[in-house]
């Protein structure tokens, strides 16, 4: 399983690519907005931080109006995906981005038929987003362990990102259920990394070690 970080802050980037555990980035209009910066310039440093995917979005509603829109963040560097909202517009400018040799991630899946029809489309990627379907008491991961199932029993050449993730268990359930991706939020991905029982084992081996020396008068 691969980690992505789901943000467009570029300190948060910039710390969790150091750690050596982040393959590509996502980012939407939501999370761009938060910067209060300009979009392609935000997009563009991401791009320098990060050799793999990096997610940029559409905000166009017709395929005609996403097509140029996508056509345009894709020169912002080799490494961008076209984030595309799953619709019917949508899967219009997959089919045409994915002929032009443009990657794609269909976003805001919340069904299997949906995450189908993104894939049958020809996208690269496909976003099923766990947490909001658990804040409306469906069960988010079920979707993703179907979307792996439907993309593996026909060989199908999408990846599924399991997205809008919330916290640790969703990371570890998403890698049992064998999503090729998760995109996780920094905070998530501090709170996978710490462990109390860690800081706890450093204090003590430093305090055994700090007492023996001052036992020998070091
Ligand atoms: O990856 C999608 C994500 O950015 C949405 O997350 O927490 O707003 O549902 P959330």
């Amino acid at each position: 399983m691969q980690l992505f970080i789901d943000t467009a802050n570029i300190d948060e980037i910039r710390e969790a690519a150091s750690w050596g555990v982040i393959s590509g980035v996502t980012t939407n209009p939501s999370l761009i907005a938060k910067e209060k910066r300009d979009f392609k310039t935000v997009v563009k440093e991401i791009s320098e931080i990060v050799d793999g995917p990096i997610s940029a979005e559409v905000l166009s509603d017709t395929a005609e109006d996403m097509i140029p829109e996508a056509l345009d963040l894709a020169k912002i560097a080799d490494n961008i995906v076209i984030k595309i909202p799953m619709t019917r517009e949508g899967l219009k400018a997959v089919k045409v981005l994915t002929k032009e040799g443009i990657k794609t991630n269909v976003t805001l899946v919340f069904s299997a038929t949906q995450g189908l029809m993104a894939a049958l489309a020809g996208a690269t990627y496909v976003s099923p987003f766990i947490g909001r379907l658990d804040d409306i008491s469906t069960d988010g991961m079920e979707l993703v362990a179907d979307l792996v199932t439907v993309i593996e029993n026909y060989g199908l050449n999408t990846k599924v990102i399991a997205a809008s993730v919330r916290h640790p268990m969703h990371v570890l359930q998403a890698a049992k259920v064998s999503a090729h991706i998760a995109t996780v939020p920094f905070k998530v991905l501090e709170a996978m990394l710490n462990h109390p029982l860690t800081d706890a084992g450093i204090k003590r081996f430093k305090d055994d070690w700090a007492k023996v020396q001052k036992e020998l008068g070091k």
